[in-house]
């Protein structure tokens, strides 16, 4: 007896085995149908919209013209989430809290940055960050995590205050000096001592600096592309990346030669050791992994320490509240600086915040897609982005949408204070210059501690005024910065408490 000789609906009973069969056929094939489009909605949600450009090179063109330029006419057309084409690739732009959530939250295996940073590679050298795989590259950040704990940041500080002071009594009761360049020096040299450590500060800083100088000259927006083209700025990288390696062998061995140990990150790579394996660091490693602390964290904060300096000598009624907090707390603490005084500057602290969220360096995040993921606009528009696109969001746009941010060209620092935190108000990232999520900066509280030592010594000994016009940025630079001189004026004095 077949299946079909009691059919539980009669009218299939008279039909012949073959056409039943294919009945049932179609109407299971229709059933799954329905199911599937049920039940996994968004499976043929359409891709975004792309960016209207001439064939070929248009993308490149207007990518060129600088990607914020490109955000901000693209953004009222089509929405939140676009996708440009730039050569062979397709860039999808998640702008705004909700849409980037996936960005920053996604494992590694669905959302990596080992593709898309491969540039750094001949910059920081073989077997670190962006050359290793992703459990290794977790080990390293768990160095970078230890260097960067509460106990160290603490001989930081103490080794910040000694740079700042040190420096600052160069200059003369008065004068004019581009703070820029002043700061950036000031920057370098602090970053010397607590990164690097105590012989490259103290002997070897003229030499290391010098070669830092030709790594940074060797990345390029060509380098982002071709990051292995011969062109002398590439050749010049390679051998002051080979020479830094040198040096800093000789300065291990002597290290752990002697068993001296100093308070600084280097020292906190040397002692390092590899969970998995239980293997310590190579003189290699250690030397490509304080090279990318460096370049993470050296011209990100003394932009943002100009910014700051800028906004507040340019908008004196956000100064005055700044002194106000320096003169309370010097009422209490006399003129000592360390990890908890200055832990307790909550206005500088937001000076310097919303300075960085004009101003963030890094304008653009990516991440490479191993995953079809879907995503909802502002707007209301659902897409799914596509497996192999790059994907991009942008602090420098994202951290001015205006229905998060007030007034959102404006400096007021006030907008993070307690009541109205705006910030808080759509979700946790609203504020990205230090990213988010899995990468979010590691370097923060360091970057926080050296700009509010330097503008309380600054603030607590001399009067300034900026004498040039106030500053356009330079979008051009890798990390964005501040474009020519901040000339500023500045008198000794002792802040009145
Ligand atoms: C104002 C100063 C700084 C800014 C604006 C800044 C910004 C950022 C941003 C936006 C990211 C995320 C990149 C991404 O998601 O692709 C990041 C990551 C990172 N930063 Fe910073 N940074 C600063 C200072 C520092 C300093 C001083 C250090 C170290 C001493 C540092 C170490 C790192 C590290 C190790 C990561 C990688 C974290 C990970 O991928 O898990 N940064 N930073």
């Amino acid at each position: 007896m077949d299946i079909f000789s009691n059919p539980p609906f009669p009218v299939l009973g008279n039909l012949s085995p073959l056409y039943r069969i294919s009945l049932l056929l179609v109407s299971t094939l229709l059933l799954a149908k329905i199911l599937s489009t049920l039940f996994f909605r968004g499976a043929h949600k359409k891709v975004p919209p792309t960016v209207r450009t001439l064939p070929l090179i248009g993308g490149v063109r207007k990518f060129m013209n600088g990607p914020i330029n490109m955000i901000r006419e693209e953004y009222p057309r089509l929405g939140s989430v676009f996708t440009v084409h730039v050569f062979n690739r397709r860039i999808t732009f998640l702008l705004g809290p909700e849409e980037s959530g996936h960005f920053f939250k996604a494992p590694e295996s669905e959302m990596s940055q080992q593709e898309v940073y491969q540039y750094n590679v001949p910059t920081f050298g073989p077997g670190v960050v962006f050359d290793v795989d992703y459990s290794v590259r977790m080990e390293q950040f768990r160095f970078f995590t230890e260097s960067l704990r509460v106990s160290s940041l603490k001989n930081y500080v103490e080794q910040m205050v000694f740079e700042a002071e040190n420096f600052f009594s160069k200059w003369g009761d008065e004068g004019e000096v581009d703070l820029k360049s002043e700061l950036e020096h000031l920057i370098i040299l602090t970053a010397s001592r607590c990164l690097l450590g105590r012989e490259v500060r103290d002997q070897l800083f003229q030499d290391v600096s010098d070669l830092f100088h030709d790594l940074d000259n060797g990345m390029l927006p060509i380098s982002v592309l071709f990051p292995y083209l011969p062109i002398p700025a590439h050749r010049r990288r390679d051998k002051a990346r080979k020479e830094l390696a040198n040096i800093f062998s000789k300065i291990i061995q002597n290290r752990r030669g002697s068993g001296r140990s100093e308070p600084d990150m280097l020292q906190v790579f040397i002692d390092s050791k590899y969970r998995a394996t239980g293997r310590s660091l190579s003189d290699e490693e250690i030397t490509g992994l304080l090279i990318a602390a460096l370049f993470a964290g050296q011209h990100t904060s003394s932009i943002t320490s100009t910014w700051t300096g800028a906004y507040l000598m340019k908008y004196k009624q956000y100064l005055e509240p700044v002194l106000d907090e320096q003169r309370d707390i010097m009422r209490r603490h006399g003129n000592k600086l360390d990890y908890d005084v200055l832990g307790e500057m909550e206005v500088l602290y937001r000076a310097i915040k919303e300075a960085l969220r004009l101003h963030p360096p890094l304008i653009l995040l990516l991440r490479y897609n191993h995953k079809d993921f879907p995503v909802k606009t502002r707007e209301g528009a659902e897409y799914v982005v596509p497996k192999g696109n790059v994907v991009a969001t942008s602090p420098a746009f994202a951290n001015r949408l205006p229905y998060i941010y007030r007034d959102p060209d404006t400096y007021d620092p006030e907008r993070f204070a307690p009541g109205r935190e705006e910030d808080k108000a759509a979700g946790a990232f609203s504020y990205i210059s230090f990213g988010g999520g899995r990468h979010g900066c590691l370097g923060e509280p360091f970057a926080y501690l050296q700009i509010k030592t330097i503008w309380s010594h600054l603030f607590r000994n001399y009067e300034l005024e900026l004498i040039s016009p106030f500053p356009d940025i330079d979008w051009d630079a890798m990390v964005v910065g501040v474009k020519g001189k901040v000339m500023v004026k500045y008198k000794k004095r002792s802040l009145d408490v």
